[in-house]
């Protein structure tokens, strides 16, 4: 019944057969990759910023057309013989197939040539890409900017091989290194090498340039130029374990000046509120004065960043510079000095640098100096304001899922730690209260 009446529809209404939804909604998906324009966000590799990922989106076009073009001329012969040659009777499908082209030279040599000649059309800007994506060009060499980046799980490390810092307890100079926001000049090539600390990593900068695996034990590098000054999201591009999905970074490219006034800036020792007022009295500290009420519990894959901050990201940043913005409390110098204590007596000092208040630090957490001039903190996942902060603080499995702060590393504690007995028990190590999460959050704010 059903055979009988879907026959009498099709002579009554002959149509095109119906793509499947799927079909439909792959098409309707791939219009505003065609029209690139309407892919634009922070993220987007077709809304370019810079010549390496501009030679990246010229080749990917190139491709895009040539199987376009493949695509449509294939797609036509293949609707052609459909509609031409489908069966209308029930003799048509017993009928002999019609004449067959299968081995006629003619067309065989015309296929073979033309799919050589589409490769060759991918092959030559292919080559060409590679050749300058790979190195910074011979005439950019000599101006060009030299950082090195290095993949942790879960965040970035970026050193400053020209710029050098004294290093706490007199232990030598070494490159200014910062986490998680890569300061460049604009307008100028920065070839960037690429180290990774213990697994893969990949670096990408979708607006600038990537992605150029961090490979452990192996130097990798790549080169970028930034257009003009600008405010870029970065993301690491392979995974990497449980929190790949949220190891991000941001890349600042600033105009000549502006650089050299953000480095030297960089290079003092961390910023000294608690002298003014305070001294060493952290124990009787007025807590009361403390601002711990305004901070609340933030539940898990709450988003740490606004919409309010994406909408000018480079003001926004250039205002996070400045020591005491426009509008900011006065700072509670007794209470950044409870912040300052608490640091050591936590032990975040165990793995933290802050050069010029604390001697230490490992190699594998991030140097907090100047932590509060970033737009974002805990690998550029949250924007750097006090409730993140304190979110941070208390609950950093909650927003980095297995990170190194709340698990220990290669032996050393961190906020949880294996008991005694070895078994896979894990007890607390750092517990931190609200008047005391208030106080690191002050004095961690501190440092611009
Ligand atoms: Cu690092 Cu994914």
């Amino acid at each position: 019944m059903l055979r009988r009446m879907r026959r009498a529809g099709s002579r009554f209404c002959p149509r095109l057969p119906a793509f499947p939804r799927a079909a439909r909604a792959a098409a309707l998906l791939a219009l505003p990759v065609i029209f690139g324009g309407w892919l634009s966000g922070p993220q987007s590799t077709l809304d370019t910023e810079g010549p390496v990922a501009e030679s990246q989106r010229h080749l990917f076009y190139t491709t895009l057309w040539v199987t376009v073009v493949i695509f449509v001329l294939v797609a036509s012969v293949l609707a052609y013989a459909t509609i031409k040659f489908r069966a209308r009777t029930s003799a048509d499908e017993h009928a002999e197939p019609p004449p067959q082209s299968h081995g006629n030279p003619l067309v065989e040599l015309t296929l073979i040539g033309l799919s050589v000649a589409a490769l060759v059309v991918i092959a030559i800007p292919t080559l060409r890409g590679i050749m300058y994506t790979y190195d910074v060009p011979e005439a950019e060499r000599a101006g060009a900017y030299e950082v090195t980046a290095t993949g942790f799980q879960w965040w970035f490390k970026f050193d400053y091989p020209a710029e050098e810092v004294e290093l706490p307890n007199n232990a030598g100079r070494a490159p200014l290194t910062v986490a998680n926001e890569l300061v460049i000049p604009a307008g100028r090539a920065v070839r960037i090498d690429l180290r990774a600390y213990d697994v893969i990593h990949s670096f990408w900068v979708p607006k600038l340039a990537g992605k150029v695996d961090m490979i452990p034990n192996r130097g990798n590098h790549l080169w970028l130029k930034a257009d003009r000054p600008g405010y870029y999201w970065g993301q690491c591009a392979e995974f990497c374990g449980e929190s790949h999905a949220v190891m991000r970074f941001r890349v600042i490219a600033l105009a000549a000046d502006e650089f050299a006034a953000w480095l030297e800036n960089q290079k003092h020792n961390a910023r000294d509120t608690a002298a003014q007022s305070a001294g060493d009295n952290n124990d009787t500290a007025p807590a009361a004065r403390v601002q711990f009420a305004a901070y609340e519990k933030i539940p898990r894959n709450t988003p740490g960043w606004s919409a309010d901050f994406d909408a000018d990201p480079l003001v926004n940043w250039r205002r996070q510079q400045e020591p005491r913005p426009a509008g900011s409390p006065p700072a509670d110098a007794a209470l950044i000095a409870r912040g300052r204590a608490l640091f050591t007596e936590k032990t975040c000092i165990t793995c933290h640098t802050i050069r010029g208040h604390h001697i230490g630090g490992a190699p594998f957490a991030p140097d907090l100096t100047h932590v509060a001039t970033r737009t974002t903190i805990a690998g550029g996942l949250l924007e750097n304001t006090g409730a993140n902060l304190h979110r941070w603080i208390t609950d950093p499995d909650g927003v980095k899922p297995g990170n190194k702060m709340w698990r220990g590393v290669g032996g050393m504690s961190g906020y949880t730690v294996r008991d005694d007995d070895n078994t896979l028990d894990w007890r607390t190590h750092i517990a931190v209260t609200a008047p005391e999460a208030a106080a690191l959050v002050a004095y961690l704010q501190s440092l611009k």
